[in-house]
């Protein structure tokens, strides 16, 4: 179980020592992220109603600094999470840059919960339910600084936190999510402004709905060009020594990564 420290409350290394200080055994990753010896209820989590933490895989808290790096800080930027339920990276995109983010959510059920969680963290964004493929129906017509696009995925890259994964996928879901994220891709594309950045994310670890996707947007799209990114991190127990040379250090699931810059005209 691995925890984002709210860096707007806390620093990472005296929350861990409140941690251990409960009896709650855990250590520091590279880059903030905390993960406990043992999963714990998240009501005896030092300061979790006060928003002080989100419970978040190590890999999932690399989309908000990944998104927001070299975005620029002059103006308050406008951000569109386009699939933001249950707001985890929301919540995280507000925590390091004071923004305006706008959240989408289809679901109407599942939006509810990117409200609860951003009162808990003591944040505000602007919640919209709709569909991010009908664009008439939730833009304003105001070009986004920054796109964040954590599109729906087989979820193949957290099977070892959540193994019923494995029995509810059917072999056509990898086509048919392919086409979803890529048709979302394109889509969110149009909203945002020359020179903005779109930060495209799966928890998956499939070819189909991480590099297969760039490579088909990048000969789309004469006018984006992919900037240095993580790409396919591979699942890892951060007990055991580093397995891949290039995958990401420490314990986290699988995901991908791809950050497209639009060209100015
Ligand atoms: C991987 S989850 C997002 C997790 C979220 N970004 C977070 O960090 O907490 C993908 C979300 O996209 C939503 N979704 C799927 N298709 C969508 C669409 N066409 N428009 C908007 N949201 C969509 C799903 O309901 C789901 O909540």
């Amino acid at each position: 179980m691995s925890l984002r420290v709210n860096a707007l409350k806390i620093a990472p290394s005296d929350y861990l020592v409140q941690l251990r200080g409960s009896g709650i055994g855990a250590e520091i990753q590279s880059g903030g992220s905390i993960v406990l010896h043992r999963p714990a209820p998240v009501q005896i989590l030092p300061g979790f109603a006060q928003g002080h933490v989100s419970v978040q895989d190590g890999a999932a808290q690399l989309a908000a600094p990944l998104l927001l790096s070299g975005a620029g800080s002059a103006q308050r930027l406008r951000i569109l999470d386009a699939c933001a339920a249950p707001g985890g990276k929301t919540g995280h995109l507000l925590e390091l840059q004071d923004c305006e983010v706008t959240a989408l959510e289809v679901d109407p059920v599942r939006a509810r919960r990117i409200g609860e969680n951003l009162q808990r963290l003591g944040l505000q964004a602007k919640v919209l339910t709709a569909d991010a493929n009908a664009v008439g129906d939730w833009w304003d017509g105001n070009l986004f600084d920054a796109v964040l696009l954590d599109a729906p995925c087989t979820a193949s890259g957290i099977t070892r936190r959540h193994p019923d994964v494995l029995w509810l996928r059917r072999i056509g879901d990898i086509a048919q999510l392919a086409l979803q994220q890529k048709a979302l891709l394109q889509c969110l594309w149009s909203v945002l402004k020359p020179g903005g950045r779109l930060l495209y994310c799966t928890c998956s670890i499939f070819q189909e709905e991480g590099d297969a996707q760039v490579q088909t947007f990048l000969a789309n799209n004469n006018n984006a060009v992919l900037l240095p990114s993580p790409g396919h991190l591979m699942p890892q127990n951060g007990a055991n020594p580093q397995l891949l040379n290039d995958n990401q250090p420490g314990d986290h699931d699988g995901f991908f990564y791809a950050l497209f810059e639009k060209k100015s005209a």
